[in-house]
């Protein structure tokens, strides 16, 4: 079994991407600039989000993080997202979900202008990402077409079954691998809650995707052998071994499914690295304004 390694794939991106950005800047441009906006303190959040401000020091990048209280009325947001859509010195930002409960996550992702979008949820990009126009992946699926293609995965012609129907990973997930692109060109199976039968549905995959948010969810009797699978999740379960309390696993059983699959991303050090590199990536292509 090959280890799809999240760190050596996303090192090999970022060094790429770093050389880029000091090209971009010894032309005359200002560095690239993203910003984050964190509503309140969910734990996960916040180590994502401070992720993301490691990822841009590391390449050359600006980036601003925004911390606002829990109990931010939603008309203040959208008066910030106004605000972050009108600074020229800005190219592109993200609102981390998920928002507090009085907020309403549609309202604000379509307050956000589409050209600093660099999420990709907004209606407008989903929509180009469907019609196979330039615009902002999603980061999570972005991450995955990277993974797939820095280890000369081949997706043309192949079963391809997504597990989830999130917004922000299944269904987008679903849309990228079936487009007439490269990675692309699978036949694919987009399965969820209501699915009959997932497992065999599942044994059908060649490549297969599991965003469902499920410890361990996906075993080694539901995966062909030879198979490539990719595992989103990030899910915590108790372990009183650990300081914390917790830790983190996919939706994957890594241990049973290594022994089937002849590719695996390891939880953590696969997925999650990265969906950071493919937001770095969209803020260079926001610099350039190739959206
Ligand atoms: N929460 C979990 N994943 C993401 C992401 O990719 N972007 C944002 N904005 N919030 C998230």
């Amino acid at each position: 079994m090959t280890l799809l390694d999240g760190k050596v794939t996303a090192r090999a991106y970022k060094e790429k991407i770093a050389l880029e950005v000091q090209e971009w800047v010894a032309r005359g441009n200002r560095p690239p600039h993203l910003a984050a906006v964190l509503v309140g303190d969910n734990p996960a959040s916040v180590a994502y989000v401070n992720g993301k401000v490691k990822d841009c020091e590391q390449v050359g990048m600006k980036s601003s993080l925004i911390k606002l209280p829990s109990d931010i009325s939603q008309e203040d947001l959208l008066a910030k997202v106004a605000e972050l859509n009108a600074d020229e010195g800005l190219d592109g930002f993200i609102v981390q979900l998920p928002l507090p409960n009085h907020i309403d996550e549609k309202t604000v992702t379509l307050a956000i202008d589409p050209k600093k979008d660099v999420d990709g949820f907004h209606p407008e990009n989903v929509g180009r990402m469907a019609l196979n126009l330039p615009t902002y992946l999603p980061a999570t699926p972005h991450g995955i077409l990277m993974m797939l293609e820095h280890y000369n995965i081949e997706t043309i012609g192949k079963h391809c079954v997504v597990v989830g129907r999130s917004n922000i990973v299944g269904s987008p997930m679903s849309i990228l691998m079936a487009r007439n692109a490269n990675p692309g060109n699978a036949t694919v199976t987009l399965t969820h809650s209501r699915t009959v039968d997932l497992k065999t549905e599942c044994l059908r995959a060649d490549i297969l995707i599991a965003a469902i948010g499920k410890a361990n969810f996906i075993t080694a009797d539901m995966v062909k052998p030879g198979a490539v699978v990719i595992d989103v999740g990030i899910n915590r379960v108790d372990d009183a071994s650990r300081e914390r309390g917790y830790r983190l696993t996919g939706d994957v059983d890594f241990d049973g499914v290594s022994a089937v699959a002849s590719h695996l991303t390891p939880v953590p050090g696969g997925v999650g690295l990265m969906t950071r590199v493919a937001l770095l990536q969209n803020t260079l292509q926001a610099a350039r304004g190739e959206n």
